[in-house]
């Protein structure tokens, strides 16, 4: 089969790859139908990931049907249309237990990170009873595969952590595709004010159309005083930081008001500052989240149901076959204007 690989130093190539086998009798092999690249495949490139190693075949997003299911797998048969969970879990273990599924013990992020992931025309699928959501007939899958990991990362290391709540004020700073589902799924739970900071005016505009009440452009190194004019000099309920970048964090730390709560999303490889000289008589509390995926079932709802449509998100479509090309529209975004870029095997 095909598949995209990651070739260690920043290479990336398709190569020719047995296909997958059931290597326990909870796996199952699933044929991909779609897939996306997520901003974490351009960290693995970048060699940031050391659990990655060359030689992977990458990607953990993705639809598509079961072709074989292993001996213990009791709710997916071969034929059935899948949506998979970027997070694989036994769901027996302590932390699957306590609904913490990204640190399974034997799961977690390990699709196109330990194992090899989805961007290629078979990929081979862990616990597949409690890592697989199934796909109704006759349903479009395309917005399913922005379930796999942004939407429920969105929601759940941003919304949910946020404790974002009726008529509060939310700062969401980073409108990259999370930043973009965070706006969208912010508003479920109807905040007064959603500000949206970002350095590109293309992704502000957008974070204008999904729902954003205001939007600051931080270019200029003053979005702390632009946040403070909209909500008084208290500030926000809710920060959100979905870059992973010091200086966002530290303007999250600015902006974030008495009682109101900063929450990481952005994957951070550097030392960030942390003012508790400012912060430590503010009754803030600050939250950091690996996603989990235990919103999916609930997301899957809303999306069925019309309150939610990521497939606004995609910009591109490419096919397995062209995905060296997906590789660099979704890397060169600021000229591309990609957001998410649909891959059909
Ligand atoms: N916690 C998790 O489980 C989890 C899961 C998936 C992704 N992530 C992380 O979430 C973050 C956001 O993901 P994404 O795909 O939207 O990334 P992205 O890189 O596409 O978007 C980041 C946005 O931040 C903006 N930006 C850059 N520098 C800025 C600055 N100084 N001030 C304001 N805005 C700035 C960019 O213009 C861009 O729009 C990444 O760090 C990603 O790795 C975390
Ligand atoms: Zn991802
Ligand atoms: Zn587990």
């Amino acid at each position: 089969m095909k598949a995209l690989v990651y070739l260690g130093g920043g290479n990336k190539g398709i190569e020719d790859r047995p296909k997958p086998k059931i290597a326990s009798p909870t796996d199952a092999i699933v044929k991909m139908v779609k897939t996306t690249i997520c901003g974490t495949d351009l960290h693995i490139l970048k060699g940031d990931v050391p659990t990655a190693a060359p030689g992977r075949i990458l990607g953990h997003e993705g639809v598509g049907v079961v072709e074989e299911a292993g001996s213990a797998v009791t709710s997916f048969k071969p034929g059935d249309r899948v949506l998979i969970s970027c997070i694989t879990s036994c769901g027996k273990c302590e932390y699957c237990r306590r609904l913490m599924y990204s640190h399974c013990v034997d799961g977690g992020w390990i699709l196109g990170n330990a194992i090899d992931g989805t961007q290629a025309e078979y990929v081979r699928i862990p616990h597949a009873d409690t890592s697989l959501y199934h796909i109704l007939d006759g349903e479009d899958e395309t917005p399913f595969v922005l379930c796999s990991d942004i939407f429920p990362t969105s929601f759940e290391c941003g919304v949910l952590n946020g404790e974002i709540a009726p008529g509060s004020s939310v700062a969401i700073v980073g409108a990259g595709p999370i930043g973009l589902a965070t706006i969208l799924t912010a508003q479920f739970y109807s905040p007064a004010e959603i500000i949206a900071i970002d350095v590109d005016d293309k992704r502000l505009a957008i974070a204008k159309a999904f729902g954003a009440t205001h939007v600051i452009n931080s270019s200029d190194g003053k979005a702390a005083k632009a946040v403070l004019e909209i909500t008084g000099p208290r500030g926000v309920d809710t920060a959100i930081e979905a870059v992973g970048i010091p200086a966002t964090f530290e303007l999250c730390e600015e902006i974030v008001g008495p009682g109101g709560r900063i929450a990481n999303v952005g994957v951070h490889g550097k030392v960030v500052a942390l003012h508790l000289e400012n912060l430590w008589a503010r009754n803030v509390a600050i939250t950091t989240r690996l996603v989990d995926t235990v919103s999916t079932p609930m997301l899957l709802k809303t999306i069925r149901a019309h309150k939610l449509d990521p497939a606004r998100l995609i910009t591109h479509r490419f096919s397995l076959a062209d995905v060296m090309q997906a590789y660099e529209t979704f890397s060169d975004a600021a000229k591309t204007g990609a957001l998410k870029v649909m891959i059909e095997a």
